[in-house]
């Protein structure tokens, strides 16, 4: 740092305090009512209900769990919890199969339940959003069992993709699809003789058979489910597998190279009417209730479309997450993802993580970072402290990007993917359903560690006798909330300083950025005149802009440089965007 005036320099979690706690006008303290733009901005935390907290000790997370733990989110500062499915559900899919979309699966407590919950959140400032599963059902439910009993040809059978096989006996699947979860996206059912019937489409797993979304009860029967859940007070909805609801009704293979709008089962022209009336709907209540899509979609231009004026809110931006640590392939994806809101108007998200990907902690901690999922990560070398210094390094650098940032629970501990459960452990049918040889994702769906020295951490209560259902590793001793939250260096002290100062700093959250010159292996960004966001890719220490003092960083600065792998927040004194480059002294002798 060139002329001295950083304070709070070595010392990252002593580094200067927000400007200001105060609440900016503009931007509500309280969660999705009375701001109707409050999810433009919004910090929204991911519960995956199963690994949150157990409150009655069987080992398996529950609505009661979350209720005694409402308060640590309040204090972490989040704006809305999502909630991954709480419905009744088989669990074939870890809830991602519902079998009654009006009731809490019993496991997890009642209906009642999660209406206090709701509610207690309200009280906290926490919005709720929940977790909507339109693409397909379980095969338990009442839809798909009076499917099954009736004819080929029957009104039952209509509302799913029943059809009759190819080939002699009619034993060749009705074409060629494949279950994102590998295998045949096909299963063939059995009539009430024995003898086998017509095949169904799944796809994901066996159970979870897909919905025909051209049948007129399957639209009236959503919308009435979002109309359950808004007269109960959520916030919004995330919507799962937003891009598959309409197929091709002629089912034909896929194409090598579908144009846009071509692909068979995957983000249809028609899908734009169903979300135009799903946001009718979320219109029709006061306070802004929000739509948030699950869309995989390469061509950013094709899933901006979803996020027109009147379709859904924001969309999940999974782009950023898959790219690997490097500087010019991270701004790439911040330039094109903000590029392509903003003809829409609609604000971009941020994450790290979610319950389908691979912890960042690991994932940074591995030479190839840039795919997401768990399949091609088992028995990668993985340098966790690596991973954790880079994790927290993108923490900061997600957190300074204009829109929404979403956090998956346990990232704030900077937990890692668990490699190493016991076969007999994993449930996830991508696992089960590729033999083995995908890892899929139980390992960044252990439970939490909470407090104490020894598993299951406090996440269930004391005395509690079995073992949750997902066995917790013993290093995470170190990394439970009780140990975090005494250390000052913490990955969650840093999350919980982080969310501080994005919540006091009008300049943060939505609005616009402004790169700043720096060299190749840098990111550096203004959020109005107040505010710069410097990320060091490169491998070694740079010098931070002059006349700056350092609000966090995410290491400590060496002798007032920037480590590598490393992100500060910085409070320009004076900024002079113009002539500041970001110097890599190293890198070109700059
Ligand atoms: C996306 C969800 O996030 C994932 O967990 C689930 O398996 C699939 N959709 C199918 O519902
Ligand atoms: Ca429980």
């Amino acid at each position: 740092m060139t002329d001295g005036v950083l304070a709070g320099v070595g010392a990252p979690r002593s580094t200067a305090e927000p400007r200001s706690t105060a609440e900016p006008e503009g931007r509500s303290r309280s969660g999705f009512d009375p701001d109707v733009q409050w999810w433009r901005g919004a910090v929204i935390y991911q519960v995956y209900v199963r690994s949150f907290a157990d409150g009655n000790g069987d080992g398996i997370g529950d609505l009661a769990g979350v209720r005694t733990r409402l308060q640590y989110l309040a204090d972490l500062g989040v704006d809305a919890i999502w909630f991954t499915p709480w419905y009744v559900s088989p669990l074939a899919d870890g809830g991602y199969d519902v079998a009654d979309y009006r009731a809490i699966d019993p496991s997890f407590g009642s209906l009642d339940e999660a209406e206090t919950l709701i509610s207690e959140a309200r009280n906290l400032g926490i919005g709720t959003i929940v977790d909507i599963v339109p693409n397909h059902v379980s095969d338990q439910h009442p839809w798909f069992q009076a499917a099954l009993a009736s004819k080929p040809g029957s009104p039952e059978r209509a509302r799913f993709w029943f059809h009759p096989g190819r080939g002699k006996d009619g034993d060749e699947m009705p074409n060629g699809w494949v279950s994102n979860f590998s295998g045949p996206a096909w299963t063939r059912t059995q009539n009430p003789d024995g003898t086998p019937g017509e095949w169904y489409l799944h796809l994901f797993s066996a159970h979870q058979p897909d919905l025909n979304w051209s049948h007129p009860d399957v639209r009236a029967e959503h919308e009435a489910v979002l109309r359950f859940w808004f007269d109960r007070g959520v916030a919004g909805v995330r919507i799962d597998s937003a891009m598959l609801l309409m197929k091709d009704p002629a089912l034909p293979e896929i194409p090598a190279a579908p144009g846009p709008g071509e692909h068979p089962n995957t983000d249809r022209d028609e899908l734009h009417e169903i979300y135009r009336r799903w946001r009718a709907v979320a219109d029709s209540y006061s306070g802004a209730r929000i739509l948030v899509g699950e869309l995989w979609l390469p061509d950013i231009e094709r899933f901006a479309k979803y996020l027109r004026p009147d379709e859904l809110h924001t969309a999940f931006n999974f782009d950023f997450l898959a790219r690997p640590w490097d500087a010019a392939s991270l701004k790439d994806s911040i330039d094109s993802t903000l590029a392509a809101h903003a003809p829409v108007g609609a604000p971009a998200t941020w994450l790290l993580s979610n319950h389908d990907v691979t912890r960042p902690v690991t994932r940074y901690g591995q030479e190839d970072s840039s795919f997401a999922f768990a399949t091609r990560r088992a028995g990668v070398p993985t340098d966790l402290e690596l991973g954790r210094k880079r994790a927290r390094a993108a923490a900061l650098l997600c957190a300074a990007l204009p829109g929404s940032l979403y956090i998956y629970q346990g990232e704030e501990l900077g937990l890692d993917e668990v490699q190493d459960l016991p076969a007999d452990q994993l449930q996830d049918p991508m696992y089960l359903r590729s033999g083995g040889t995908d890892p899929g994702r139980d390992g960044c769906r252990v439970p939490l560690p909470w407090a104490g020295s020894r598993p299951p951490f406090g996440f269930s209560p004391a005395g509690a006798t079995g073992e949750s259902w997902l066995r917790q590793p013993s290093r995470w001793a170190e990394l439970t909330v009780e140990a975090q939250q005494r250390d000052p260096h913490s990955m969650l002290s840093l999350y919980r300083t982080m969310l501080r100062i994005r919540r006091s700093d009008p300049d943060l959250g939505d609005g616009q950025l402004q790169w700043l010159p720096s060299s190749d292996s840098v990111l550096a960004f203004a959020r109005g005149e107040r505010f710069i966001c410097v990320t060091n890719l490169s491998r070694a220490p740079i010098e931070l802009p002059a006349g700056c003092s350092v609000l966090l960083a995410s290491s400590e600065l060496t002798a007032d440089l920037l480590p590598p792998d490393a992100t500060a927040w910085l409070h320009p004194e004076r900024l002079q965007t113009q002539d500041r480059t970001l110097r890599c002294p190293t890198e070109g002798g700059e």
